[in-house]
């Protein structure tokens, strides 16, 4: 089948404008978006930017905005598409060149939460136990391969006036090491999350959970983290 990719092309360093660009690709309908994207780089223009690593839903570096809507290019089959795909760099976060964005700020709010397991006991002689019931609370979680498509998604990053909102991938860190069994510092992360540009900034748009490729419950899990703030204020009365 013929393949019709209309893709967004900004190199700031010669261009005044972004402007876009057509590209034909012969493709067989299984193929994903990702494999058109490397033939137009490798048989049509190796001048076009955009990252890509394992090509499987790993890595999560493949990121973009396609029809409008934020996925990632090698778990997009052509097959879906009817018509011209658009292809354009996820918003939020600042071109670097075409398709690849800027993620320095989404990965400082990410640090922000302090995304690790923090213990205040001595080690035991052997690992931390944790039994399969306590890993399940947060074991979707795990699965983010911070691909950022949630936080591009979402409307209250989008807005300039609430763009210093955590974002849904953050919290999704937080979600996992709150709710692990393991983790000794809950105060202290629910009082980096309890702030309105903190879990609160959530909105409960659900953009977020419709656009993650990991089908991670990401509104859900957020408003675990709201309930969870919320009872440890309410038991201390
Ligand atoms: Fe990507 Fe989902 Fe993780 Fe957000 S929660 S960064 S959409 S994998
Ligand atoms: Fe790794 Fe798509 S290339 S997730």
């Amino acid at each position: 089948m013929n393949v019709t990719l209309k893709i967004f092309r900004f190199d700031p360093q010669k261009d005044k404008e972004p402007y876009y660009q057509t590209y034909e690709v012969d493709a067989d309908p299984m193929d994903r978006l990702l494999d058109c994207l490397n033939r137009v780089r490798w048989e049509q223009d190796p001048t076009l930017s955009f990252r890509m690593s394992c090509g499987h839903g790993v890595c999560g570096s493949d990121g973009m905005r396609i029809n409008g809507i934020c996925g990632l290019a090698c778990q997009k089959l052509v097959k879906e598409f009817k018509e011209e795909i658009l292809v354009e760099p996820m918003p939020v976060f600042k071109v670097v060149k075409d398709l690849v964005v800027d993620l320095e700020p989404f990965l400082e709010k990410y640090n922000s939460i302090k995304p690790y397991l923090i213990t205040k006991t001595s080690p035991p002689d052997h690992e931390r136990k944790q039994s399969p019931e306590e890993q399940h609370v947060f074991e979707t979680a795990v699965r983010c391969i911070l691909c950022a498509c949630c936080t591009a998604s979402c409307p209250v990053n989008q807005n300039q006036e609430t763009a210093s909102y955590v974002g849904p991938a953050a919290l999704v860190r937080a979600f996992r090491y709150l709710f692990d069994s393991r983790d000794e510092a809950s105060g202290e992360r629910i009082a980096l999350l309890d702030r309105k540009d903190g879990v609160w900034g959530c909105q409960t748009l659900w953009k977020c959970t419709q656009v993650c490729p990991k089908e991670i419950p990401v509104t859900k899990q957020i408003g675990q983290i709201k309930k969870r703030i919320y009872d440890s204020k309410h038991s201390k009365t």
